[in-house]
């Protein structure tokens, strides 16, 4: 398998994320919304290196059932913790489209959050039909189909440590 970034790039470059966060959440009562499933991995690193006082959520949007094309956005906010009166940081691993953070923001906002502010792991050049403007991005990536560090294909590879180039890429 190409590897596309390694697990020590990853690394470094959560790193610099983390420091963003705790220089602009300074003092604010935030809360971390990770988005279900491909964004576990990213949030397990990223909130260790947080060091201010944080409440964690999960929420889940799936558009991608099973392959590599996407379909209608299916939102599900039971696990998510009372957000009304704070500050979110909502985290995916990879902006794509934009359809599911534009349409997360829309609706935690509507729950009550005070602002949203967005990070993804990573963001495929070229691909956004819907303009969403990420506050975080961890890298730039052509348009191929990654795998690894949380992200899937059909619901596989989501523990290896890199981000990977799906073999035999599909698309
Ligand atoms: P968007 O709504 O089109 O921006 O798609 C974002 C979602 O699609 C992400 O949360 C991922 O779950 C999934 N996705 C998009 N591209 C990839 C990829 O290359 N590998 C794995 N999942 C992907
Ligand atoms: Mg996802």
């Amino acid at each position: 398998m190409d590897v596309l970034i390694p697990e020590a790039e990853i690394r470094r470059r959560v790193d610099a994320i983390a420091a963003e966060v705790n220089r602009d959440f300074a003092g604010r009562p935030f809360t971390v919304i990770g988005i279900l499933t491909g964004s576990l991995v990213f949030l397990a690193d990223l909130i260790r290196l947080i060091e201010h006082p944080h409440q964690i959520g999960l929420i889940q949007a799936s558009s991608y059932r099973g392959g590599t094309t996407s379909g209608t956005l299916v939102v599900n906010d039971g696990l998510l913790p009372d957000i009304k009166g704070r500050h979110v940081l909502l985290l995916d691993d990879i902006l794509d489209t934009g359809q599911t953070l534009s349409r997360l923001v829309e609706h935690l906002l509507h729950k009550g959050a005070v602002s949203v502010k967005t990070c993804v792991l990573l963001r495929k050049i070229g691909r956004q039909t819907i303009p969403c403007e990420p506050d975080y991005t961890g890298f730039s990536i052509p348009n191929k189909f990654v795998i690894g560090y949380g992200l899937d294909f059909a619901d596989d590879y989501r523990h290896l440590p890199f981000i990977g180039v799906l073999p035999d890429d599909p698309k």
